[in-house]
């Protein structure tokens, strides 16, 4: 099992498209195991953006996320920080192939509703930034034997 964090950035709380993105993840098997509303301060942005910092286009991300509430989760699954990545596609969302959350909701290369960590090393670091330990709630769905053989 893998666990991934993912922030519903402020364009998908403020086009009320948080319950359906939420949705598309429950969806495909992943547990949701911890979940907040919260507003990230310019701190936590630089943070949680450390290697933009330096970008030109930083100031604007910053200005962004910043600019409304966002929901925190973390997400539990097999290959949870790839599945996550593959459903989210590309970053521009005119580019991010349909059936995809970003290429079926975003038109943006800024405004593409989720984030979701990118390796597992990223993965550790987002969600000690966002979780402490003990707001993580992992338990087991009884509908796993539905979803997936034994063994797999
Ligand atoms: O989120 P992802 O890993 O797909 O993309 P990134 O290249 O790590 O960039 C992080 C975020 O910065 C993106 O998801 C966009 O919201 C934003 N971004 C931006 O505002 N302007 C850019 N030129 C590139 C990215
Ligand atoms: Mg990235």
């Amino acid at each position: 099992m893998e666990r991934t964090f993912i922030l519903l950035k402020p364009d998908c709380v403020q086009r009320r498209l948080a319950g359906r993105v939420l949705a598309r993840f429950e969806d495909k098997g992943l547990n949701v195991i911890a979940m907040k509303m919260l507003r990230i301060t310019p701190d936590l942005a630089k943070q949680h953006y450390a290697e933009h910092v330096e970008k030109g286009w930083y100031p604007t991300l910053e200005e962004f996320v910043t600019g409304g509430p966002v929901v925190a989760a973390v997400l539990e699954g097999l290959d949870a920080i790839g599945v996550v990545r593959e459903m989210l596609g590309a970053t521009n969302g005119l580019q991010a192939a349909p059936g995809t959350i970003r290429g079926d909701f975003s038109s943006s290369r800024q405004m593409n509703l989720v984030h979701g960590s990118d390796g597992s090393e990223s993965a550790t670091r987002e969600i000690a930034l966002y979780f402490a330990e003990d707001e993580i709630c992992a338990y087991e769905p009884t509908i796993t034997p539905w979803q997936r053989a034994a063994d797999e």
